[in-house]
């Protein structure tokens, strides 16, 4: 069930008064956000208009501002997102996401992600000099050291499952946990390994076979996440000093933690030029990740939306 509450205004004055209510401050666990870009386009005449400050350090101050009244309001473990694009003065970029960033880890929150929204259909810069931007940056941040995540729901599969280099295994032949794991054997592959030479023959080491059993997994059976077969996740040598490389290493077989570069490609608004992202996609990836809900959306409007699954 969605229910959500518009507060129309300038998002400053708004959030102002809504944390003066002790009833609002520690209770959002998220906060969304596509503030207007520096010096990017004017949206209309509002004199409270964030985008068109004199330097960039100012319209950096006005944001962390913003985004500080948004950390009282926010829970213990709640999070912000910000999408938002960087500016060129002339041939040189400004950097204001990581500015922004670093402006509000003096604030107190945590970077946890400054996760790189690659438009593949991107516009094509009309500077003949200068590269054409292709991606944007959803920062991720929390009020605390960490935030909810719910990192499972957004779990995916290996790349070479993923892009079909290997093939989707028959059911019977997927483990999915270590059965019967023999520590004491394990040790002893960890020592025979951990102590060989780069000229160390293969044939006096544990087959990968081998070290897939002592961990508890059928060499022959495959992992849910990446469909390559146990003996594939074992290493017997490796090229240098390996002492603290995993000699058996297994995908969690919930999946892979998604990366941090999002292909999300833009679309049209409402027939006009203003090529945005669909801000739903970014709402149905942090559904996902956050489950149940009650968040606050700025810069259109401030809408408090809450989501009870
Ligand atoms: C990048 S757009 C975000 C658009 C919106 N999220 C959407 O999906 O259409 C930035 C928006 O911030 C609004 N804005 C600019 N200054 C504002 C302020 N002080 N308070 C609230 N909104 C503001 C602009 O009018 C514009 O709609």
């Amino acid at each position: 069930m969605i229910s959500y509450q518009v507060l129309k205004g300038d998002c400053y004055e708004v959030l102002k008064r809504l944390s003066a209510d002790p009833e609002e401050r520690g209770k959002y666990r998220l906060v969304v956000t596509s503030p207007p870009y520096y010096g990017h386009r004017h949206y209309g005449k509002d004199p409270h208009e964030i985008g068109q400050e004199q330097t960039a350090e100012i319209f950096i101050k006005k944001l962390a501002d913003i985004f500080t009244i948004c950390k009282d309001l926010l829970t213990e473990d709640g999070s912000l997102w910000i999408v938002i694009g960087d500016t060129r003065r002339r041939f040189g970029k400004l950097l204001i996401p990581h500015r922004l960033a670093l402006k509000l880890v003096d604030r107190g929150y945590t970077i946890r992600e400054d996760i790189i929204w690659f438009k593949k259909n991107n516009v094509s810069s009309s500077a003949k000099d200068n590269f054409s931007q292709a991606y944007e940056l959803i920062l991720f941040l929390s009020k605390g050291e960490k935030s909810l995540a719910n990192m499972s729901s957004m779990r995916i599969r290996g790349n070479e499952a993923r892009e079909g280099r290997n093939k989707t295994p028959p059911r019977h032949m997927v483990q999915y946990e270590s059965i019967n794991r023999d520590k004491n054997r394990i040790e002893e592959i960890k020592e025979i390994i951990r102590n060989a030479k780069p000229d160390t023959n293969f044939n006096e080491l544990p087959t990968t076979g081998e070290i897939a059993r002592a961990y508890g997994y059928d060499p022959e059976k495959y992992c849910p996440t990446c469909y390559r077969k146990f003996k594939r996740h074992a290493t017997r040598k490796r090229i240098g000093d390996h002492k603290h490389y995993p000699i058996f290493a297994v995908c969690n077989p919930a999946g892979k933690n998604p990366g941090n570069v999002w292909d999300i490609s833009t679309k049209a608004h409402y027939g006009n030029e203003h090529f945005a992202i669909d801000k739903f996609n970014i709402f149905d990836i942090l559904k996902r990740f956050l489950r149940d809900i009650l968040f606050i959306l700025l810069f259109t409007l401030v809408i408090q939306v809450s989501i009870v699954s």
